[in-house]
């Protein structure tokens, strides 16, 4: 009996969604979206060809980070629903085939959480030693901030118990102690309540923070990749094909070792940073480079692992990565105005806008993010060209409301504006412009055009089964990747520039290849010998499978 990969390692090809329910759609007319609301939309989403939902936090919160400062890891906030209204989401979300991943949140709590404030309270509590105290801390360099600007420091001074606490994101967010075996025990008990609830697996937020270990007094001196490990396995003991998406936003070479050795062990998916932060710069350049040195250096991954491809997320975007020139590069070219900009590293803006709503230009950067090594993941919104609202602070300037239709409320909520998480952009982006309602009666539409893509995707198993690598296409402003998967090969090429070009391309041990199949618009283009001239247009994208002889067609 042969068994397939394909039917196991359902991470490896599919689409990932990631939204948060407070900003879906809103099923009770209160004004913040919950999940009742997201529970109806949920054909929407199936419907569009994603595979695989997650969700942001969804835990009661004092919402001063949006969410990932949690107050209980047990409970659906009160303002989004409740366990019920969670289980019946799950459950209709599997009835259609479509998993459902959370974030895992515990590098740190709020400071409201009931553990922190018995810590706080009493030195003598046995929360005390959940978090990260020191009397004087040392400046120590590994301990940056994450927020610069917004944050102060990592260390603040608790009055009542005279020490300092650590927190690596904003002050109301004290690093929870991973060193602790109390704590590791309750991040596998959150883990597996979840798990019990029909999760697919966890979105680890922040793991470096989450492993750190400086800062904590007598901290142990065993490799903290192994307390990831730890968990890896008991995840695996209660549910064998539950993933970890790990955010480990460090340089390849570093991300590696958070998958564990070379049969895994760690992390499945990875979240691929340099490779978004170059395809950026690459975007800018409109020069292939810089993405295609990034892929060719990418170490390997074990069998059962991924990368997780995205292009923007609800963060900002961050080009941390990037040297200082290349950074003012892509800040010259889809930021330039500092409203645009946060922390010195990031934009907090959405693609379309970043890409002028070049529709081609769209069109080609999520064309090579559906063919590029990895999973592709996708930010709520993205499937339609949302834009972000710039008069709402910070990150949350990508977070406004699903535009699902063009009546008042955007179809988004009945309640009043004032009541919503944040107001949905105007002018070109608002939602009498950009919606669900109307795209999906328009073929030529964005989102028409993404279901197809999304299909095409989900039908390319070369794409997120196979080995791959970059060719040579002699043309710098040309990305061409090459898969190869049990016999089949699929060839993905980009043009990065406004000016068409034509490329040429060897195709190595494959001298039975009689023609190309465009898996996108139809078109087959017969070969003479394996070699293959191919145009490309204005910013143009193809996918080709390699027909070869005697080989049927597939659909
Ligand atoms: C991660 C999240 C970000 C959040 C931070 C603290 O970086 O992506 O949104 O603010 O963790 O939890």
């Amino acid at each position: 009996m042969s068994i397939r990969a394909t039917s196991d390692q359902w991470w490896k090809n599919g689409v990932v969604y990631c939204l948060d329910v407070e900003t879906f759609r809103d099923g009770d007319g209160d004004g913040c979206g919950d999940l009742a609301g997201l529970t109806d939309r949920i054909d929407h989403l199936v419907g569009t060809g994603v595979t695989v939902l997650w969700l942001m936090p969804f835990q009661p919160s004092p919402d001063r980070d949006d969410g990932y400062d949690i107050t209980d890891f047990y409970a659906v906030d009160p303002r989004l629903g409740t366990l019920g209204d969670f289980v019946e989401l799950v459950r209709t979300a599997h009835g259609r085939g479509l998993r459902v991943i959370i974030d895992l949140v515990v590098n740190h709590t709020s400071d409201q959480h009931p553990w922190f404030q018995a810590a706080r309270a009493d030195r003598s509590s046995r929360y005390r030693d959940w978090y990260v105290w020191a009397d004087e801390p040392e400046a120590d360099p590994a301990l940056g901030e994450v927020f610069p600007g917004d944050q102060q420091g990592v260390w603040a001074y608790d009055e009542a118990t005279e020490q300092y606490y650590l927190h690596r994101f904003y002050p109301h967010q004290p690093d929870l102690n991973v060193a602790n075996p109390a704590v590791r025990t309750e991040i596998a008990r959150i883990a597996g309540l979840w798990l019990e609830l029909g999760v697919s697996g966890f979105r680890v937020d922040a793991v470096p923070f989450l492993l750190e270990m400086n800062g904590i007094e007598d901290a142990p001196t065993v490799d903290p990749h192994e307390y990831l490990f730890d968990l890896r396995q008991f995840i695996s003991r209660r549910r064998g094909d539950a993933v970890l998406l790990g955010e480990v936003n460090l340089p390849t070479e570093e991300q590696r070792e958070y998958f564990g050795d070379e049969r895994g062990g760690g992390l499945d998916l990875i979240f691929n940073f340099a490779v978004m932060e170059k395809t950026w710069l690459s975007l800018a350049r409109q020069d292939a480079t810089p993405v295609a040195e990034t892929l060719s250096a990418l170490p390997s991954v074990p069998f059962d692992c991924q990368w997780a491809s995205f292009l923007r997320n609800h963060d900002e975007l961050t080009l941390d990565q990037l040297g200082e020139h290349e950074r003012e590069e892509c800040f010259a070219a889809f930021g330039p105005d500092p409203s645009m900009q946060l922390y010195g590293r990031g934009l907090r803006r959405r693609l379309p806008t970043m890409l002028a709503n070049d529709r081609d230009r769209i069109e080609m950067a999520y064309s090579l993010l559906f063919s590029l090594p990895g999973t592709p993941v996708l930010f709520y919104g993205e499937e339609i060209g949302m834009g972000e609202n710039l008069e709402v602070p910070d990150r949350l300037a990508v977070r406004t409301p699903m535009q699902w239709s063009s009546e008042e409320g955007g179809g988004f909520s009945t309640a009043p504006v004032d009541r919503w998480p944040a107001p949905m952009p105007g002018g070109d982006f608002g939602p009498d412009k950009v919606n669900v309602a109307a795209q999906r009666r328009d073929p030529e539409s964005l989102l028409s055009w993404m279901e197809r893509l999304m299909r095409r995707r989900n039908e390319t198993p070369e794409l997120g089964f196979g080995a791959w690598k970059v060719l040579d296409s002699g043309v710098p402003a040309v990305l061409a990747q090459r898969c190869d998967w049990e016999g089949s090969t699929v060839l993905a090429l980009h043009n990065f520039a406004e000016e068409p070009c034509e490329v040429s391309l060897t195709l190595e041990g494959l001298d039975d290849a009689v023609a190309l199949d465009d898996l996108l618009d139809g078109d087959r283009h017969e070969l003479d010998g394996p070699k293959a001239e191919v145009a490309l247009g204005r910013y143009g994208y193809r996918w080709f499978r390699v027909v070869r002889e005697g080989v049927p067609l597939q659909p």
